[in-house]
């Protein structure tokens, strides 16, 4: 195709702004997709991503849209994750495309995803064109809109398109906009082959798939290539643009994008950001800026049920052939047995990971308080990165103890202001920034991601009754008095139960536990000491007394259905519980112990 006549482009929105109905107009209104094929919401592919109206994995889509001049332009759009947790894979297929729609629900205003994606846009070099959504609605302000819209990202929304997704209404105007304001892509066909891999996935029926953007040169069926990062070398198998539907395409040239497939095992073996060449006449230098994603939070994963260790290592491992920023080890715990130690780009990741381990493949799953990784400075010198609390080393061998901190960005209306902050200050945070547009409040702070890891979004949407948004990056490893707190149940030590806390706070967090595990941990036959350790110094303790009659006592022995009744509301009962030396710990208690509200 002509290099003037393709535009690519991506779409930036905050979650609910409407980027899949949008995604989805435009799909249809240049009849890519006959309408009784349309499926509402077709960009969103997995059941989880619907159920959670979020969009993980990076989808394209091209489309052929013949404009006013006559002409009849290929536009292709990427799909981009809308979540802080791919970060990352957005920041690399922003630089995949020249420009990007930044929609906008005109009933809410800009929030702090919007604003995160749409900084990564400008990085990347794109035009944007502002589009304010859901004008249908009564409650639509545009032109407060557009005005916060110069404020807060400080780009011209002069010409900013009022659209209504939902009934079509601007639509032709947001596609002939697209072909004028957005820059053609550039790149040279006679130079050595250049691509990005943009996003990859497992097909059940064709194996992994690759997107790529082609920079220069032309790729074709059958060729042989090589990825720079990962050395590996492939043949050409299939070659096909997104319509959505696959259709084989003979050659990719500059500024075009689709995908391959080639005898490719696992998604692992293929990194977002890696540039692609020819074996023969390769190009010399890689795309700048690749870094592999790194997980930075890791929580435990064991088997409620023993048995089911077998059926969730092969669970985990199909996961993870689909996902390689989700790393997974095995990890034995005195406490609960048997599992995994398993690593995540953040808190969203866990949950869908952990969701589709228990719904797809039907595991009864405890999952770990999540901790970071920090960073341990030995004594010898040597520098080690700790994954799971329990395996802190002795103290006397650490000379200092480094964690990531986060800048976080965080947008709410005035009225919640107060609640954000002292939550912030709560969590050890330092105050960056504070500044307003209109009624709604923008601050920026410095946290310990430590801190935010637990229950932070729950918390911050429950202060601010869900009006809050929030997006976070990490900024660096900085060194802080943290230490090591043990919870000991009749005196032993839970491992699962260890976690890494700052000094000055270890006193109050121990009390919370403590007393939250009294109230979690159901009495037994004898009294139970539950106590918070620093190395052998208690910093809090809490005595579950003991019970005093069995519990069918109180049916008189007469009853025999009620009594029989409830032995097996004992024994289901059961199931959910963790033998500890002597004593019974609920499952649940695990996780609910650390909540800090
Ligand atoms: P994520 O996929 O979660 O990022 O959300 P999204 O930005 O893709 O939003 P989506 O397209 O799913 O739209 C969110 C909700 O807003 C849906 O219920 C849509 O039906 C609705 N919606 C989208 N556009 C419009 C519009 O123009 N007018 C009205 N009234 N509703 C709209």
């Amino acid at each position: 195709t002509d290099l003037s006549l393709i535009r690519n482009f991506s779409i930036v929105a905050h979650i609910d702004h409407g980027k899949s109905t949008l995604a989805d107009r435009l799909i249809q209104s240049t009849g890519t997709v006959a309408d009784r094929d349309m499926k509402a919401q077709m960009l969103d592919s997995m059941d989880i991503e619907r159920e959670r109206g979020i969009t993980i994995k990076a989808n394209t889509v091209r489309i052929a849209y013949p404009a006013k001049d006559g002409q009849t332009y290929v536009l292709n759009l990427i799909d981009t994750p809308g979540h802080v947790d791919f970060a990352y894979e957005v920041s690399r297929s922003m630089r995949a495309v020249e420009g990007s729609l930044l929609v906008v629900d005109a009933t809410q205003g800009v929030e702090a995803q919007t604003l995160a994606n749409v900084y990564q846009a400008i990085d990347a070099g794109h035009e944007i064109v502002p589009v304010l959504n859901k004008i249908d609605l009564p409650a639509a302000e545009p032109d407060r809109v557009k005005a916060q819209i110069e404020d807060v990202i400080g780009i011209d929304a002069a010409d900013a398109i009022a659209i209504s997704a939902k009934t079509g209404l601007g639509i032709p105007d947001v596609l002939e906009a697209i072909v004028t304001r957005l820059p053609a892509p550039k790149g040279d066909r006679d130079a050595p082959l250049k691509a990005m891999l943009v996003d990859s996935w497992y097909d059940a029926y064709l194996g992994v798939v690759v997107m790529i953007r082609v920079m220069d040169g032309v790729i074709r069926k059958g060729d042989q290539i090589k990825m720079m990062q990962t050395g590996a070398s492939h043949r050409i198998d299939k070659l096909s643009v997104l319509t959505p539907a696959m259709v084989d395409i003979p050659e990719l040239g500059p500024g075009e994008i689709g995908v391959f497939t080639g005898s490719i095992k696992q998604v692992r073996d293929t990194r977002v950001g890696d540039t692609i060449t020819h074996e023969k006449r390769a190009c010399t230098t890689a795309l700048p800026g690749f870094k592999p994603a790194q997980p930075v939070v890791f929580c435990g994963l064991f088997p409620v049920d023993a048995n089911d260790f077998e059926p969730l290592r092969d669970a985990i491992e199909k996961l993870a052939l689909n996902d390689a920023s989700f790393s997974s080890e095995m990890e034995t715990s005195a406490a609960l047995g048997f599992g995994f130690r398993c690593g995540f780009l953040g808190l969203l990741h866990l949950e869908v990971i952990r969701d589709r381990l228990e719904r797809e493949y039907d595991l009864d799953l405890i999952t770990t308080a999540p901790s970071v990784v920090f960073r341990l400075h030995m004594r010898d010198g040597e520098v080690k990165e700790l994954h799971n609390p329990a395996d802190m080393p002795d103290l006397s061998l650490v000379d200092h103890i480094e964690e990531p901190r986060i800048k976080a960005t965080i947008m709410v209306p005035d009225d919640y202001l107060g609640d954000v902050l002292k939550l912030c200050q709560d969590r050890r945070g330092i105050q960056l920034d504070l500044t307003y547009a209109g009624a709604r409040a923008m601050v920026v702070y410095d946290l310990p991601l430590a801190e935010v890891v637990f229950d932070f979004y729950d918390r911050l949407k429950s202060v601010t009754k869900g009006y809050a948004s929030f997006d976070y990056q990490i900024s660096e490893y900085r060194e802080d008095f943290l230490v090591k707190m043990s919870i000991l149940v009749n005196d032993e030590p839970v491992d699962a139960l260890s976690i890494m806390v700052h000094r000055d706070r270890a006193e109050a967090r121990g009390r919370v536990m403590v007393e939250k595990l009294k109230e979690l941990i159901p009495r037994h036959m004898f009294k139970i000491p539950i106590q918070a350790a620093i190395g052998a110094r208690v910093i809090a303790r809490e005595t579950l007394s003991a019970m005093r009659k069995d519990v069918t006592a109180k049916c008189y022995g007469g009853d025999a259905t009620r009594k029989k009744k409830l032995l097996e509301k004992q024994k289901a009962g059961k199931k959910k519980m963790r033998q500890f030396g002597k004593v019974e710990i609920p499952q649940t208690a695990f996780i609910q112990a650390l909540k800090m509200d």
